[in-house]
């Protein structure tokens, strides 16, 4: 069974690596997909956001990584999917997720969502907040992987640059 494991990425955290490894226990195919949120200011293009997340999974078997343009049901049947993952970190996550997955169980009912709760080491911590620290000269090491950390350290220093 395939699921899809949705989000900006923007870059991907070990919260997030977390989730993904949980739900590939659980499905014996994982997709991660990094979505483009017109509405969001990203610090890394959805290709470079792709680059991280690919390099970051590459060790964990039955999991890949693709881009996601329009609707995530669509996207989700396209590649064979049947269910989609998300982490839940609290409960302002759960009121957003929720009507998220019941509009997606409307449109596609046959695609099924499942929250898993967010792990218990990283299970807070949002790529938002890293940035923001990463900004302000703080050490972001524990909670990304070595390239993610590289990538955001040299993303900085050149828009300290411009
Ligand atoms: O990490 P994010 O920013 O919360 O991820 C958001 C993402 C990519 C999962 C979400 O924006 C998404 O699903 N985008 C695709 C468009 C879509 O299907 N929206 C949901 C309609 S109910």
């Amino acid at each position: 069974m395939i699921a899809v494991v949705p989000g900006s990425f923007d870059p991907i955290t070990r919260g997030h690596l977390d989730v993904i490894t949980r739900a590939r226990h659980l499905f014996g195919e994982v997709i991660v997909a990094v979505g483009d949120n017109t509405t969001k200011n990203y610090l890394f293009t959805q290709p470079e956001r792709v680059d991280l997340a690919t390099r970051a999974v590459a060790d964990i078997d039955g999991v890949r990584v693709l881009p996601l343009a329009g609707l995530l049901v669509d996207f989700v049947v396209e590649h064979g999917g049947e269910a989609i993952v998300k982490g839940l970190r609290f409960s302002s996550d759960f009121d957003y997720e929720l009507q998220m997955a019941h509009l997606n169980s409307h449109m596609r009912p046959q695609v099924e969502t499942v929250f898993l709760p967010a792990g218990r080491q990283f299970g807070t911590i949002s790529s938002s907040l890293l940035r923001t620290i990463a900004h302000n000269g703080g050490d972001i090491a524990e909670f990304v992987t070595p390239d993610v950390l590289d990538a955001v350290t040299a993303r900085l220093a050149r828009g300290k640059d411009q």
